[in-house]
């Protein structure tokens, strides 16, 4: 019989293998980071300019073992004292999640211990409150990534009710296929923000979807308009701005991202706004969403900058937190035939 030991001090070992990350994550309590491994696989993708899926399933196969004992070293825990196991169910790369979901099981079913099934959205949108817990509820969430881009707002800590999102390219796939554009490396929202800052935003690039009536985005007309500049550019045999297209382009994107954020806040009067996903990186983002926060008197969360790329961290804080929810339920002892999920946008589940 389990004896789970007292809320604060349960230790959660998370394991993230969505994409094209290997990650793994001791955590204690909800939010005390004790280790957090990740290996990035950019050297392995960016000569294709993209993911490629068998290549991330093989690497996640590879590695996961020692990525995650590294993790349990680093946090000078040992495998006995695991109190529960978080992985990423989904959404993302089925071959990848299954490489993390299978051993995550395997891990949890040999020391017969509870294991949570996790959404990596949940997870990008608890790493905003993995550096400030006690951040007022309910709380707007705006989530950027290579994959998403959603507006949640979340009564209760981890129970994201979703209320828009794009309707084409997520804020970082626009960012990746510029970048791809203007032949700089994959991926691509690094390069473009590090451009941005010797450029100046003179290239008119429109923000989409700007006076909408719903809380929806679209991110392939900003990235369309690059294109049209870029050829613009090529046929009058022009050399390319590219930091001068590289800060248009970003500053058409938070804007249309801060936009729609303050059209959300006025819709659902939060008590508090947060941050997170690869794209919350950007330095002209998260100036400019603390910014918003300050001026309307709303707390503002943003992960560190090593929390906004994948990791287990966030999964393991999201995993516990369901986990400690409800300890008693028997579904997290029952994860045997647990699938993963390639698509799975949290709604109030
Ligand atoms: O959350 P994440 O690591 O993976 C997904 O779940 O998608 O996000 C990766 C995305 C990529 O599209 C990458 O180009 C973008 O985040 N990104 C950035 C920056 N750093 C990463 N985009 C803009 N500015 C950045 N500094
Ligand atoms: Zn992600």
């Amino acid at each position: 019989m389990y004896h789970p030991r007292v809320e604060n001090e349960i230790i959660t070992l998370g394991i993230e293998t969505s994409c094209d990350e290997t990650a793994a994550s001791i955590l204690k309590g909800r939010f005390e980071i004790l280790s957090s491994v990740v290996a990035s696989q950019n050297e392995i993708h960016s000569i294709y300019g993209g993911v490629v899926p068998e290549l991330a399933c093989r690497k996640h196969c590879e590695i996961i073992r020692s990525i995650a004992h590294e993790s349990l070293d680093k946090a000078d825990v040992v495998l006995n004292d695991l109190d529960l196991v978080a992985v990423t169910r989904g959404p993302g790369l089925v071959g990848a999640l299954l490489v993390g979901l299978s051993y995550a099981k395997a891990l949890a079913w040999g020391m017969k211990i509870p294991l949570v099934g996790v959404n990596h959205l949940e997870g990008h949108v608890m790493s905003a409150f993995l550096a400030q817990p006690r951040i007022p509820l309910p709380n707007l969430s705006l989530l950027v990534s290579g994959g998403h881009t959603e507006l949640f707002i979340m009564n209760e800590l981890g129970k994201l009710e979703w209320i828009g999102g794009t309707r084409d390219d997520a804020a970082g796939e626009a960012y990746d296929k510029v970048a791809k554009m203007l032949g700089l490396g994959y991926p691509g929202g690094p390069e473009v923000d590090r451009m941005s800052r010797s450029g100046s935003a003179t290239i008119k690039v429109p923000a989409a979807m700007m006076n909408s009536s719903d809380l929806d985005f679209s991110f392939s007309g900003p990235k369309t308009a690059v294109k049209h500049i870029i050829e613009d550019y090529k046929n009058k045999g022009l050399s390319l701005p590219v930091e001068d297209i590289c800060a248009s382009f970003q500053a058409s994107v938070v804007r249309a991202l801060i936009n729609k954020t303050l059209f959300a806040i006025e819709k659902t009067n939060p008590a508090s706004i947060s941050l997170s996903g690869g794209v919350a990186a950007n330095g002209a983002l998260r100036e400019a969403f603390l910014r918003l926060g300050e001026e309307l008197g709303l707390p503002a969360i943003i992960p560190k900058l090593e929390l906004c790329q994948d990791n287990a961290a966030m999964i393991a804080s999201a995993g516990a937190n369901r986990y400690l929810s409800n300890p008693k339920d028997k579904a997290w002892l029952d994860f045997l035939e647990m699938d993963p999920k390639s698509s799975w946008i949290p709604n109030g589940d």
